[in-house]
C-alpha cells in the first residue's frame, strides 16, 4: 500500500483493510463491507443487527443502527426509529438516507450496558518519548439513554472503566481485560505505523459483547486527549499530555 504523509487517516475502509493484514488483529475486527443492497441483505440476514456508517465520519454523525426481527426491519438514526415490514421498503428508505455518500456496513456488536445505557471503551496508544508504542490510557464512554452512539460529541459520558465494568467483571478480570486491551492497542498501533510512518498516537474504540470479546469498532488517528481530563484521577491525563508534547517536539 502507498505510504501517506498525513498523520490523520480518515477512511474507515482503508484502516480496516490495513488491520485485516495482521492475523493477530483480524479476529477482533467485526465483518465490515461497503454499503450496497447485496451486502445489506446478506449482513442483516446473517447478523440480525448491523451498524451502517459514513466511511469518513466523526463524532458519531450519520451512524445508523439497523435490526431484523421476525420478518420486520427497523433502523435508528439519532433518536428516530423507522419501522418496515419488508426488506425492499427498508432498503429504499436507507438508501435515501445514505444518498450518494460513501457508507460502510459493519456487524453490530451488542454492547454491554450500564444503567440501561450502552457503553464502549477508548484505548489510547502513543509513541513514547523513547520511541516505543505504549498504551497510555483507557476510558469508558457511556451513551445517553436511547442513543446508539457513545461519542463524547454526541452526548456520551467519559467514565472510569471500573465504574462501567463493575457489574460485569471482578477486579482481577478487569485488570486482565485492561492488559489484553493494552496489548491489542499496541499491536494495532504498530500495524498502522507500517503504512503511516508519521502517526504518533491512536485511539481505539473497542466494543465489548456479553462474551467479553473486545471488538475493534474503529481506530482514530487523531484521538481527543481531553476526555481523560474528565476522570477524577488525573494520572492518565497527565501521561497522555506528556507523551503528546514529546511527540510534537520531534
Ligand atoms: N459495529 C458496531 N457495533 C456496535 N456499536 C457500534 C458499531 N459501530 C459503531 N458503533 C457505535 O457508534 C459509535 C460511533 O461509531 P464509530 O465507528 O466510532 O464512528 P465515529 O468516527 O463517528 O466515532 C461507536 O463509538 C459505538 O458506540
Ligand atoms: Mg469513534
Amino acid at each position: 500500500m502507498k505510504v501517506k504523509q498525513a498523520a490523520k487517516v480518515q477512511s474507515k475502509w482503508i484502516k480496516t483493510k490495513i488491520l485485516l493484514q495482521n492475523s493477530s488483529i483480524k479476529p477482533f475486527i467485526p465483518d465490515t463491507r461497503r454499503w450496497n443492497e447485496a451486502n445489506l441483505k446478506q449482513m442483516i440476514r446473517d447478523y440480525k443487527m448491523i451498524y451502517i456508517k459514513p466511511e469518513r465520519g466523526t463524532y458519531g454523525n450519520g451512524v445508523i443502527r439497523a435490526e431484523h426481527k421476525e420478518g420486520s426491519y427497523k433502523y435508528q438514526l439519532k433518536e428516530k426509529v423507522h419501522n418496515f415490514d419488508s426488506f425492499p421498503a427498508f432498503y429504499q428508505s436507507l438508501s435515501r438516507t445514505v444518498g450518494k455518500r460513501s457508507y460502510l456496513i459493519q456487524k453490530g456488536i451488542r454492547l454491554l450496558k450500564h444503567s440501561g445505557r450502552r457503553f464502549d471503551i477508548r484505548v489510547m496508544v502513543q509513541n513514547s518519548p523513547q520511541g516505543v508504542w505504549e498504551a497510555t490510557g483507557i476510558i469508558g464512554r457511556l451513551g445517553q439513554k436511547g442513543k446508539i452512539v457513545t461519542n463524547y460529541h454526541s452526548g456520551g459520558r467519559p467514565l472510569a472503566i471500573g465504574t462501567l465494568l463493575q457489574s460485569h467483571l471482578g477486579t482481577a478480570q478487569q485488570t486482565r481485560l485492561t492488559e489484553e486491551l493494552y496489548a491489542l492497542g499496541v499491536r494495532i498501533a504498530r500495524q498502522m505505523n507500517k503504512t503511516y510512518p508519521n502517526i504518533r498516537q491512536i485511539g481505539v474504540d473497542v466494543g465489548l459483547d456479553a462474551g467479553m470479546t473486545p471488538w475493534i469498532i474503529e481506530v482514530n488517528t487523531n484521538p481527543d486527549p481531553y476526555i481523560f481530563n474528565q476522570l477524577k484521577d488525573k494520572s492518565m491525563y497527565r501521561k497522555v499530555m506528556r507523551y503528546r508534547r514529546a511527540a510534537k517536539g520531534k
